[in-house]
């Protein structure tokens, strides 16, 4: 059954400027190190989502098979989006080529090995994990993007706010076919401790090589900050990911950060999306940029 509102198929285009710099959050460039590293995963880890969820499409009904369709439109559209980003991070970092071989690996040997409703698992896993990072990115966004190149941030706000539009998507296939099975807790359990693992060992390797690469491995501000966005995002992760357990949960029974709708409205070229104050998107100024070509189709 599909509970959650619909899903919009977008194609937003990221134009980067030739002396595009990748440390683009010059007050924090220890979190652009860490918001690379999550790019780096995308080409990834969500084409593995793709074709793990595509998989069951058949199996089931009619509307949650439509919206299922629509959710791995946006999942392509990210990982387009970050693969094209990516190349300016590996071509200033080349030691992040060997973070990328060993991460294709990885998760290439967890496809190859585990049962497909374990690989579903992991998916419903990493969508409550990207539901997560969005509502910390939100409730921290001053801090984080304040100054931030805006091409850069718009990028990671659209992903994220369409993290928040299709929360529930994996979840629905999860329990459409976990529904009767035994043991979907324990798989899910499984499925966590396995989704974590990578992502935190994937996630350090590449802000390492980074921070590394940017001489701040012996900076203790960077190390605190760092410290201090791994405990607070971890509170809100834990969180979700326990909620996620219950029977009956869905996700949209959680609140969502009202920001995420203000700003994909104003991306669709709603006139009324007007943010303004502590709810200012800076949309409107990359929109409006000479080098940004087609904000959405
Ligand atoms: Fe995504
Ligand atoms: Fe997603």
């Amino acid at each position: 059954m599909v509970r959650s509102a619909p899903i919009t198929r977008r194609r937003p285009r990221f134009e980067y400027p030739d002396d595009f710099d990748p440390m683009w959050t010059p007050a924090r460039p220890e979190f652009a190190c860490a918001a690379n590293a999550v790019s780096l995963m995308m080409p990834t880890i969500e084409p593995y989502f793709v074709r793990t969820v595509t998989g069951f499409v058949p199996e089931l009904e009619p509307a949650l098979a439509r919206s299922t369709e629509d959710y791995v439109a946006q999942e392509r559209a990210h990982h387009g989006a970050h693969h094209r980003f990516n190349r300016l991070l590996t071509a200033r970092y080349p030691r992040l080529g060997p973070v990328e071989r060993l991460l294709g690996r990885s998760y290439g040997a967890l496809e190859r090995l585990a049962s497909p409703r374990f690989n579903l698992a992991v998916v419903a896993v990493s969508e409550t994990m990207a539901y997560s990072a969005a509502r910390w990115a939100a409730d921290h966004r001053r801090e984080l993007f304040d100054g931030a190149d805006p091409a850069a941030a718009a990028l990671y706000w659209w992903h994220l706010a369409e993290e928040v539009e299709h929360k529930a998507s994996a979840h629905e296939v999860h329990r459409a076919i976990e529904a009767d099975r035994r043991w979907w807790r324990l798989r899910l359990v499984a499925a966590m401790a396995v989704s974590l693992a990578l992502v935190m060992v994937f996630v350090a390797l590449g802000t390492a090589t980074m921070v590394a690469a940017e001489r701040r491995l012996h900076h203790p501000l960077a190390w605190s900050r760092l410290l201090r966005w791994s405990v607070t995002f971890a509170f809100e992760l834990l969180a979700n990911l326990a909620l996620s357990l219950r029977a009956g949960h869905h996700p949209d029974d959680l609140t969502d950060p009202l920001w995420y709708e203000v700003w994909l409205r104003q991306l669709d070229g709603d006139p009324d999306a007007e943010p303004d104050g502590d709810r200012d998107t800076g949309l409107d100024g990359w929109l409006a940029a000479p080098d940004q070509p087609a904000a959405a189709s």
